[in-house]
């Protein structure tokens, strides 16, 4: 087929993570016939020192134009460090989010077996925890009404019943192609908002007879992914429950350079690592590309492309199999690998595969 992308590196590590992101794809692309054309488009911290702004409207145009946007990270110390910045990095990212309509972000919870050791849970808590964690990414406290002051200020966690109803669909969907067990977290003991999406999730579960739904409250569910994290399947939540939550099942892994993310909606779907920019080791080589590489197999897959997902999965395990890995994930005394030479390595595999 043929496949626009529209290529979004950022700041920090981006740029290094991306290089073997696009190798990767345009590796797959030739082994199996896909016509694949990019084109580059600033955001985050780069674009706000070039034009000011961190999601320009040609950047964004361009989204729209392409089939997927690959995306890699935003983030500068040089904004955390200033509370009085008026334009911000992770604005470009929200703004990405809010004008591609892209309200379901799913955030896949995978362990392997190799790294299992690298866990800070326990290796028999963690062995075959594989969870999806489906997080609402354009509503809640996240863009409700705010207000700030020096004395006064709030953030409106706004929900409308069509909003909690396209995610939860996309929750019950996932479930059913899984092990079909949705878990719905919530605060509704609490929150009023929580209470609509517990009351719209109970009147949507009988649309899905073999799906066992369960709510918990989200301290619940916090601790419990600790305590039992192979108890998940499928979990669904709001925006800023899920920016916690996953956050949490990254650790659980062992390793945030791994997990890849998927946001889809009204517009462009945008594929991107779950982790941030790491601007320490910007231009050091030792950055894990994995991430982004996983990212492109859910790009493929997304279209459909079942085949050239599982190449690009078969080749990442073989690289962990084999050790080629970055210094975060090195088994001792082995050989240190770079970002470059970790890139290098799986496209040679899918191309002698
Ligand atoms: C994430 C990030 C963003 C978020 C930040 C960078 C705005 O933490 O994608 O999880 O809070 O959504
Ligand atoms: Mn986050």
């Amino acid at each position: 087929m043929k496949l626009k992308l529209a290529v979004l590196p950022g700041d920090g590590i981006g740029p290094e993570i991306m290089e073997q992101g696009l190798a990767v794809a345009k590796a797959i692309s030739e082994k199996f016939g896909h016509e694949l054309s990019y084109e580059y488009a600033i955001c985050g911290a780069d674009a706000i020192d070039k034009v000011g702004d961190p999601f320009p409207e040609e950047t964004f145009q361009l989204c729209m134009d392409s089939d997927a946007v690959l995306f890699a990270s935003v983030g500068d110390p040089k904004f955390d460090n200033n509370p009085n910045a008026k334009v911000r990095p992770e604005q470009g990212l929200l703004a990405m989010r809010k004008k591609l309509g892209l309200f379901a972000n799913i955030r896949p919870v995978t362990t392997f077996d190799c790294l299992v050791h690298k866990s800070p849970l326990k290796d028999e808590l963690v062995r075959g925890a594989d969870f999806i964690c489906i997080r609402e990414l354009t509503g809640g406290m996240y863009f409700g009404e705010k207000f700030e002051s020096d004395d006064k200020a709030y953030d409106t966690n706004y929900y409308t019943r069509p909003e909690i109803e396209r995610i939860l669909k996309v929750g019950f969907e996932y479930a059913m192609k899984r092990n079909k067990h949705l878990t719905v977290v919530d605060k509704a003991n609490v929150l009023a908002s929580s209470r609509l999406w517990r009351k719209i999730a109970q009147e949507m579960a009988p649309q899905y007879p073999e799906v066992t739904t369960d709510y918990m409250y989200v301290d619940n569910a916090a601790m419990r992914m600790i305590q039992e994290p192979r108890f998940f399947d499928v979990m669904v939540t709001e925006n800023t429950f899920g920016d916690i939550l996953t956050d949490e099942g990254s650790c659980i892994t062992g390793s945030m350079g791994l997990l890849p993310s998927a946001s889809t909606g009204e517009h462009t779907p945008v594929f991107e690592p779950i982790h941030g920019s790491w601007p320490q080791a910007k231009g050091l080589n030792i950055a894990n590309p994995l991430a982004q590489i996983l990212s492109v197999a859910m790009l493929f897959e997304y279209f459909d492309l079942k085949a050239e997902g599982a190449l690009i999965r078969e080749a990442v395990n073989a690289s962990l199999d084999q050790n080629v890995r970055t210094p975060e994930i090195q088994v001792e005394g082995g050989a240190k690998y770079g970002t470059k030479e970790v890139g290098a390595w799986i496209v040679d595999y899918i191309k002698n595969k």
